[in-house]
């Protein structure tokens, strides 16, 4: 991209060519400093500076550098967007709101045995021919899960302690050995898998991955990069500062993903290798299908820019987004958005709800489309996170930790590109939530979507598949199952030399010719 392109488009997005790396950071020159402390001053943020020259040399520089990487004028209109939200119009007000035109829509639960073949066939056909890439977004910081490390590390409790992330890495290894023999090739097909971290994820992840080895990954094809950050603001619309020489930040959201492929190597790197389909997903579902042949075959079949994955909404008070039409657009609306009787709303005579279709952060993209992020990426709304943000008080110079939440993450949602689309251009696939959706999200003491829930349905499924193989599953406990190794099984397939074998579970199938523990 020619620079002043380049600079069009940083502008656009507000944020400056310091936050490209480059030259080491060195204490800037007075005419420097002045420039940008009268920039902060104009937008009434001048208390950033508050401790500046009791710094010294390194802490000046970083506190520079941070700074000149953030357009204050712009984070004033963030935040009082934020904080003041605008009236909305009378449309945005009682938006008309529809479940998704069934031409979108198909579901695994009743789609023809035949059709499901076509998909999975077609989806193995494209990561045969080194056409897919899958990114992860795992920039969150887990805060609810109530551990320091990168999510993807944790260690759910399978017998095998296998963690996340090495569960995502060993079934992209086994995907892409079914597409090179579906394909009989005798190449080795390649997926990519594209992993964006953030500012507090960023380094144990890459330690975690090396420390395993990539888990027996190429290292080349896998590829770590970072979301950007923004400032945290106070209730009265001020940036926080963390220390004397650091503004407080938190990564942008998960739709910031947009914004990193772009700007880091992550999307070249998909150009180069041509890549046309991707499937970006959750770190912390645990039966994710990474790189779903079906999903894939579905998506492009249909010829879609984005397609998700949904699964059926458990009960009308379950907490989760809804993928819906809303004003004829493909959209997601929040739980708290709808009123009771249109949770409870049901289908005909199916007795099924007529909002059904539970968000699960699973999307496909054309690589076509993801080649348009500059046109819509600074269009992406920012949320607000109400938290309680530990900061220095400029005022006092003491590190304050507040007990209820003095002020505003601002975030961007993966989902909000939805409505950029015309219908004809997204679809909407059903899948089965038991083999496909069971996130890590909460610590002990949950009684839900934590990492027992976790560890119970993949070992449920496991035991599911070696029954549909043939295999006896006996067990002395109604929660014991099986863990079945991705090395073995993508998704239920190749079991079949266990029919008739028993298994006493707990067990775990880690090789073809393992036995039960
Ligand atoms: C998300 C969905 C919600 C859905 C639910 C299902 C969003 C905004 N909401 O909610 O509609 O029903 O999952 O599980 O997507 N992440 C980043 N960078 C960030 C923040 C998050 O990469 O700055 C990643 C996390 O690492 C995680 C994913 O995004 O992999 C989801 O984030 P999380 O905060 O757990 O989303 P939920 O609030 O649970």
């Amino acid at each position: 991209m020619a620079a002043n392109m380049m600079n069009t488009l940083l502008e656009k997005l507000h944020l400056t060519s310091a936050d490209q790396g480059g030259a080491p950071a060195q204490e800037p020159s007075s005419e420097d400093l002045k420039e940008l402390q009268e920039k902060y001053e104009k937008a009434k943020q001048g208390h950033v500076f508050a401790f500046y020259d009791s710094l010294d040399t390194e802490g000046r520089a970083a506190l520079f550098d941070q700074l000149s990487s953030i357009d204050p004028g712009r984070i004033n209109v963030l935040a009082d967007k934020a904080l003041n939200p605008p009236t909305p119009s009378p449309e945005e007000q009682q938006p008309s709101i529809e479940p998704l035109p069934s031409s979108a829509c198909a579901s695994l639960l009743d789609a023809a045995q035949e059709e499901k073949d076509g998909w999975y066939d077609a989806g193995l056909g494209h990561i045969a021919e080194n056409k897919v890439a899958v990114v992860l977004m795992a920039g969150g910081q887990g805060t609810r899960l109530g551990s320091s490390d990168p999510k993807g590390c944790f260690d759910i409790g399978l017998p095998s302690h296998k963690s996340l992330f090495q569960m995502q890495a060993e079934r992209i290894w086994k995907v892409q050995q079914l597409a090179k023999k579906h394909a009989s090739t005798s190449t080795d097909p390649v997926v990519p898998w594209y992993v964006m971290t953030s500012g507090p994820t960023r380094g144990p992840t890459e330690k975690f991955f090396r420390e395993h080895n990539y888990f027996g990954l190429s290292r080349e094809n896998v590829v770590i990069f970072e979301q950007g950050v923004l400032p945290c603001i106070s209730n009265e619309g001020k940036i926080l500062m963390e220390s004397k020489s650091r503004v407080a930040v938190a990564p942008d959201g998960n739709g910031g993903i947009y914004q990193a492929l772009m700007l880091s190597e992550a999307r070249s790197d998909m150009r180069k290798r041509g890549i046309e389909h991707v499937h970006a997903y959750c770190v912390d579902n645990c039966l994710v299908k990474v790189a779903d042949p079906v999903f894939l075959g579905f998506a492009s079949s249909k010829d879609v820019d984005i397609a998700t994955k949904v699964v059926r909404k458990r009960a009308a008070n379950e907490s989760v987004g809804l993928i819906v039409q809303k004003n004829g657009k493909p959209d997601v609306v929040e739980y708290s958005e709808i009123d009771q009787s249109m949770a409870e709303a049901t289908e005909g005579s199916s007795g099924l709800l007529k909002f059904r279709a539970a968000n699960i952060v699973n999307h496909y993209y054309s690589f076509r489309f993801l080649e348009s992020i500059e046109q819509w990426a600074y269009k992406l709304p920012h949320h607000v996170a109400k938290k309680k943000i530990p900061y220095l008080d400029t005022e006092t110079g003491e590190s304050v930790k507040p007990e209820k939440p003095n002020g505003v993450k601002l975030e961007q949602f993966v989902f909000d590109v939805f409505p950029f689309l015309p219908m004809s251009k997204f679809a909407c696939l059903e899948v089965d939530r038991k083999e496909e959706f069971s996130p890590l999200k909460n610590g002990k003491g949950s009684t839900e979507d934590n990492a027992d829930t976790s560890k119970r349905d993949v070992m449920e499924q496991g035991a599911r598949w070696l029954r549909a193989a043939g295999a006896v599953v006996v067990s002395e406990t109604d929660t014991a199952g099986v863990e079945v190794s991705p090395f073995i099984s993508y998704g239920g397939e190749g079991l079949d030399y266990l029919n008739t074998r028993e298994i006493k579970a707990p067990a775990v199938i880690e090789r073809a010719d393992s036995k039960d523990d």
